[in-house]
């Protein structure tokens, strides 16, 4: 049997493919697709390594929908109200939350307010932020001064002190990731 649903999977992969047209990912001006992809990938491999561990997640297709287009309310022109007629409220309330507001003060402030608002939803969307910071802890721009290593290294430290217990699999891996980022400060 599937651990999830691979035409969910396809309808949240080709939206967010259209949705990231033209995008790219900053630092490597690679195709935004590439970031979203391995932030799926991270989920999906949570996902398939605790079902080995027999502490499965419920909601595999939430979580993984969610990972596919967690930047497209923050980055396109694609409104939360519209994900949650294609895809559902739950993906959309999944979404929102991972979206930094900014009407929130400045960009830690807004962190704060995000990692808040995905608090309270369930472990899937936990997951994805888990996923989205373990993608970005890769070689920084080459035009980061070291203050925004640090503080970006911050930011990993308090996502995985709020939102780490919720997977075996991605709170271990953040912290290894955290860990190895020292070598770039
Ligand atoms: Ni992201």
């Amino acid at each position: 049997m599937s651990l999830w649903s691979p035409d969910a999977w396809l309808t949240a992969w080709r939206f967010a493919a259209e949705a990231h047209r033209g995008q790219h990912e900053l630092g490597t001006g690679l195709p935004y697709l590439v970031h979203v992809g391995a932030v799926a990938m991270e989920v999906a491999n949570a996902i398939s390594v605790r079902a080995q561990l027999g502490v499965g997640v419920a909601r595999p297709d939430l979580a993984i929908q969610c990972a596919l287009l967690h930047d497209v309310v923050e980055d396109t022109s694609v409104s939360a109200a519209e994900l949650a007629k294609v895809f559902g409220s739950d993906v959309a309330d999944g979404v929102r939350a991972l979206s930094k507001d900014s009407a929130v003060g400045d960009k830690p402030a807004q962190m704060r307010d995000s990692l808040a608002r995905i608090r309270q939803l369930g472990p899937e969307i936990w997951m994805v932020k888990l996923g989205d910071r373990i993608t970005n802890l890769q070689a920084p721009p080459s035009d980061w001064k070291p203050a925004k290593i640090r503080s970006y290294r911050d930011g990993a430290i308090e996502i995985h002190a709020q939102l780490g217990e919720a997977c075996p699999v991605l709170g271990p891996r953040l912290l290894a990731k955290i860990a190895s980022y020292a070598a770039f400060m």
